[in-house]
């Protein structure tokens, strides 16, 4: 089992246990588990609501065109933004820091 932090929108800090594939993506994670309403475009990166920073660590992973776009759309994105419903649930998340944007603006 690996584990991660993130902050929730309430500020509040939160751990999260997982194996790896457990889970689709990050989203479906805290979906399962913590939130529940998150994702509005079920996972397609296209909305941009399951919009994340992170915090400490990273994923090692490219961002697909299409999340970059996403992305940059968003009011207040930044370099340390991601979409976690593209991101897949493996051993590079553990210890992974992140804190959940609650409040997109996306035009
Ligand atoms: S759920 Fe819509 S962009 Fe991730």
């Amino acid at each position: 089992m690996y584990t991660l932090t993130y902050f929730d929108e309430f500020g509040d800090r939160c751990t999260a246990s997982f194996s790896t594939n457990e889970y689709h993506s990050l989203m479906e994670l805290l979906f399962d588990k913590y939130l529940e309403e998150w994702g509005e475009c079920k996972g397609r990166a296209w909305c941009g609501t399951c919009h994340i920073k992170i915090m400490e660590g990273s994923i090692g992973q490219e961002m697909e065109e299409e999340e970059k776009h996403t992305l940059s759309k968003i009011d207040g994105a930044t370099n340390e933004s991601r979409l976690a419903c593209q991101i897949p649930v493996n051993a590079a998340l553990n210890n992974l820091v992140f804190k959940i944007v609650s409040e997109n603006q996306y035009d």
